[in-house]
């Protein structure tokens, strides 16, 4: 069985696949309605159960989108709807009854365990919509826009991250051993990514470049990433935080460090971590970024059903 959990877990070959299938889903797109369903209904009959335990916009419809434009269905439970998530049954038990009505699971939560338990006790593939550890739907759907963008592979840029280290730095840092590109990270040094991450990429001789510096990490920069300086259910003293980020502002200035055609991406939320001037801005393709999503979901979903060729 197919899961989709934690980058690191995947073949880069199935990484490639899966990019290289919603760049063909994307071209299919262009006459097509958005509840049109994609040539052959290639998941015709399937029903992709989502559970969220945290908010969620785009992850939420992307998914939506995704299933529907493949002839399949979805429906959204909300943990504190379940008993489950009232303490009434377990996770066993909810993962039986999931995997006797659906065909895929796709999770949100605060809880990389709970991901793991459900793993163990589903027999249909997990898909994970966001943990405190990853956010790899996200990471693969941003290479592919990278790659859209830049027309090469990213394994020929240098790529930049200026921000907090999360859930979506953890899954960039992963992708950038699958995927050999140069990583720079500018971030405070009390908020630097957590050593496990970083020794893991070591061990697969992976050098990441990490710098208290934001102006250092930007140099020669062919992309800009950043985040919420503030995650979601982030349990910090926000305002200490935001303080210890100020220095680290996307700005205009920041980009005069980077190569000229250097673009902006974000996952979006975003919080004051960027000047509205880049965001909204030439070099920012932000919405394109989130737009890219339902197709890359849907290739994640091929092949969690086995169905990528
Ligand atoms: N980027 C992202 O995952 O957005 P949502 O939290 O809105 O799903
Ligand atoms: N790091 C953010 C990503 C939101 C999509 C969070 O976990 O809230």
């Amino acid at each position: 069985m197919k899961h989709f959990i934690d980058l690191k877990d995947i073949k880069i070959k199935d990484l490639k696949r899966i990019i290289l299938d919603a760049k063909k889903r994307k071209k299919m797109r262009n006459k097509l309605n958005t509840l049109e369903v994609d040539k052959g209904s290639p998941l015709k009959g399937k029903l992709l159960i989502q559970m969220f335990e945290k908010s969620s916009l785009r992850t939420r419809l992307s998914f939506y989108l995704a299933i529907k434009q493949l002839g399949g269905g979805t429906i959204t439970l909300r943990s504190n709807e379940l008993h489950l998530g009232q303490g009434g049954e377990s996770i066993a038990d909810t993962a039986k009854i999931l995997s006797t009505y659906g065909d895929g699971f796709m999770l949100r939560t605060d809880s990389d365990e709970k991901v793991n338990n459900f793993k163990k006790y589903l027999t249909i593939p997990i898909i994970n919509g966001l943990s405190p550890s990853s956010h790899p739907t996200q990471v693969l759907s941003d290479i592919f826009t990278v790659e859209e963008i830049k027309k090469k592979s990213i394994s020929k840029l240098n790529i930049c991250w200026i921000g907090d280290s999360n859930n979506v730095l953890n899954s960039l840092i992963t992708a950038s051993v699958k995927f050999s590109f140069r990583l720079k990270i500018g971030c405070p040094k009390k908020f630097q990514p957590k050593k496990s991450i970083t020794a893991w990429a070591k061990k697969n001789n992976k050098k990441i470049h990490i710098y208290d510096n934001p102006k250092k990490a930007a140099i020669d920069a062919d992309v800009i990433f950043s985040d919420k300086v503030i995650s979601i259910n982030d349990k910090v003293n926000k305002i200490k935080k935001k303080i210890a980020f100020k220095d680290f502002k996307i700005n205009k200035k920041l980009f005069n460090f980077a190569k000229k055609d250097c673009i902006f991406l974000h996952c979006l939320p975003r919080g004051d971590e960027v000047s509205d001037e880049v965001f909204l801005g030439n070099k920012s393709h932000v919405w394109q970024q989130a737009s890219n999503r339902v197709h890359v979901q849907k290739s994640i979903l091929m092949y969690c059903f086995g169905k990528l060729r």
